[in-house]
């Protein structure tokens, strides 16, 4: 088998994230604009080109794979990918195949993805008010995504709720949507605002510190640090009351980019090595060159020889331009 992936700065890369879709049926006013301009099918990768993506990165030691979009479930056929990709997890060349989805059409989709082994999966949920998930989310259903949310549930998958924090928002939200969550078993994450994208919102204005939050949370409940870890950039806490895990994401307050063992492909087979920076790989030009992985191969090891060592998000300040221009939609996060 082949050698490991490993950067400049000794991290293995054992986590691959990939979008399948640049769409998505809601407009998150965090993450979209009103008005999106969208990927022509042609650029997009064929399901056979993003099976064989993901086996290349198998086969050089990724252990995890999350499936993500836009929303990754409103790709047609989207299905027979996470049915041919469980093949790695039943040789154990793969410990985990999930997605990130905004539930839309989680509930038509849980048994089969049960079914193809996924056993977790993240969702976004950042309001339990109807009022406030159309307003966050413009063209959202609440009632569909809780839907989802319970078939997911019944089909035995494991949640993690995650809530980007906005100040103003959905802030005064977090005890009901903590206690919601772990009534039910789930994880809840909360989750810094990044600025990646051009949004009608001043990025400055969204921004809620969740030392802050973690803070005034701590006046309300015991929160116990625990050493939980999913691969992800989550640090969490066990919050003695509920008996549940909290999840914070902290790129701004408290950086983890010194652990980061992942990178990410987009729908058209780009690939970024940090979520923060525009540097990127084109892994479709080789992909579609020769059905060997030959070049392929040599292209991902010369793109994680040069990972940068993290983010450069500036977000606290009133009109700082987007660190990176594509939104968090291109890369699923
Ligand atoms: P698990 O820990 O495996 O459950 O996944 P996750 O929390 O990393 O993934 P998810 O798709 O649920 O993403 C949650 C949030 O974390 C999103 O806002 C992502 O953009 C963010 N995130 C995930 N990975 C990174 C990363 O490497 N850097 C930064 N800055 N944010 C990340
Ligand atoms: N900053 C932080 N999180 C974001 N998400 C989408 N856009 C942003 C952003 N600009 C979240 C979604 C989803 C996850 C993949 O990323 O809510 O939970
Ligand atoms: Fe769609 Fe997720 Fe972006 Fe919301 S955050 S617009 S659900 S991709």
């Amino acid at each position: 088998s082949q050698s490991p992936l490993v950067d400049p700065f000794g991290r293995l890369i054992s986590y691959v994230r990939v979008s399948v879709t640049d769409r998505c049926d809601m407009r998150c006013v965090y993450c979209m604009s009103e008005d999106m301009n969208f990927l022509p099918k042609r650029d997009i990768l064929t399901f056979e080109e993003l099976d064989r993506l993901c086996s290349a990165f198998v086969a050089r030691g990724v252990r995890r794979l999350r499936i993500t979009g836009g929303e990754p479930l409103v790709r047609r056929g989207v299905m027979g990918l996470f049915r041919s990709l469980s093949r790695h997890l039943d040789s154990g060349a793969l410990e985990e195949l999930t997605l990130t989805t905004n539930g839309s059409q989680l509930a038509g989709h849980a048994a089969d993805l049960a079914a193809a082994g996924v056993r977790r999966l993240n969702l976004s949920l950042d309001t339990l008010d109807p009022a406030k998930f159309k307003s966050i989310t413009r063209w959202g259903d609440l009632a569909q995504v809780l839907r989802g949310a319970d078939a997911a549930q019944d089909a035995g998958i494991a949640l993690k709720i995650n809530m980007v924090a906005l100040a103003g928002v959905n802030d005064d939200e977090i005890p009901r949507m903590l206690e919601w969550a772990h009534r039910r078993g789930a994880d809840l994450t909360l989750i810094e605002v990044m600025p990646l994208g051009k949004i009608e919102a001043e990025r400055a204005h969204q921004f809620l510190p969740l030392n802050v939050v973690e803070r005034r949370l701590s006046e309300l409940y015991t929160l116990q640090p625990i050493d939980h870890r999913t691969g992800g950039p989550a640090r969490y806490v066990r919050v003695a009351e509920t008996g549940g895990r909290l999840g914070f994401i902290t790129p701004h307050t408290h950086n983890f980019c010194e652990g980061c063992n992942r990178v990410r492909v987009t729908c058209t087979g780009t690939l970024y090595m940090c979520l923060g920076q525009e540097d990127a790989a084109d892994l479709r030009a080789p992909l579609r060159a020769s059905p060997s992985d030959e070049l392929l191969n040599e292209t991902i090891a010369a793109a994680i020889a040069r990972k940068p060592k993290g983010h450069d998000f500036v977000i606290n300040r009133r009109g700082a331009k987007p660190a990176v221009t594509r939104h968090m939609s291109v890369t699923g996060g």
